[in-house]
């Protein structure tokens, strides 16, 4: 049975605790079952629009498809329970949504010449960085479609450390002729998060992290939205206003949530 909107958004300090140790929890969809079906339609919709659409430079394009889609996104992303859980994990009274994006990530892999949809082990932040990441999969992403694969623990290791041992791992395969810049191999203690529309992947990306490879046909669309400390990123505010242009407009409250003032 696919959760409603309403149910089991309320973050508890069980989760809290997890995403703490091990860098991520699964929270139900909160968009619910009709939300995603409406968002993957509207998805679908604005894609020509946003692909024959040059966006100023320095603007994130799937960012500029998250905010296209408008209202609905807007609201899922403040709602009460959601911002409650990011202030709490966050350990803070201040949240801003810094990052959102929506599309097909993984189209964009595989230009750079490498023979396969996949992205290699990287983390970012690192432990310093304070950030909480909700992601949500618009077509399943299992284990033929490139799911996001997590290195539990990793956000409170020092990176070199992390990077060393990747990088051992994957000398360990024996497919090398020189050292490696890009990493792939399996950590024995890695998690495939297979993810499902019904389920969203509460995460931080200073969490070492990487994907499987994509051989299934078909999307790999994801849904994600970021929320940072004052001071956080504001990577999107640009195109936030752009895409918007009424915001001078929005109450005050939702103006400091994203970043406005
Ligand atoms: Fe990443």
């Amino acid at each position: 049975m696919s959760p409603s909107p309403e149910q089991g958004l309320v973050i508890t300090d069980g989760q809290i605790n997890h995403f703490k140790r091990n860098g991520f929890f699964l929270i139900p969809n909160p968009l619910g079952a009709e939300g995603v079906r409406a968002v993957d339609r509207a998805q679908q919709d604005i894609e020509p629009e946003w692909e024959a659409t040059e966006f100023p430079q320095g603007f994130n394009r799937l960012a500029c498809q998250w905010l296209m889609v408008g209202e609905p996104l807007l609201q899922m992303v403040e709602h009460p329970e959601l911002l409650d859980g990011a202030r709490r994990i966050l350990g803070t009274e201040t949240v801003h949504i810094g990052a959102v994006g929506l599309g097909s990530a993984v189209a964009v892999i595989g230009e750079d010449g490498r023979p396969q949809q996949q992205v290699q082990w990287h983390t970012d932040g690192g432990p310093d960085a304070q950030q909480v990441s909700f992601r949500t999969a618009l077509d399943r992403h299992d284990t033929s479609n490139a799911p996001l694969r997590v290195l539990p623990g990793s956000q409170n290791r020092p990176p070199d450390e992390v990077a060393d041992e990747l990088l051992q791992l994957e000398l360990a395969t024996g497919t090398h002729d020189e050292t490696p810049e890009m990493c792939f191999a399996r950590h024995p203690h890695e998690v495939e998060v297979v993810l499902d529309p019904r389920w969203t992947l509460v995460w931080t990306p200073s969490t070492w992290h990487a994907t499987g490879v994509k051989t299934a046909a078909g999307p790999r669309r994801a849904m994600g939205w970021n929320y940072y400390p004052a001071g956080g990123r504001t990577r999107d505010l640009e195109a936030l206003k752009h895409i918007h242009p009424g915001w001078s407009d929005w109450p005050e409250d939702r103006q400091r949530l994203w970043g406005l003032v």
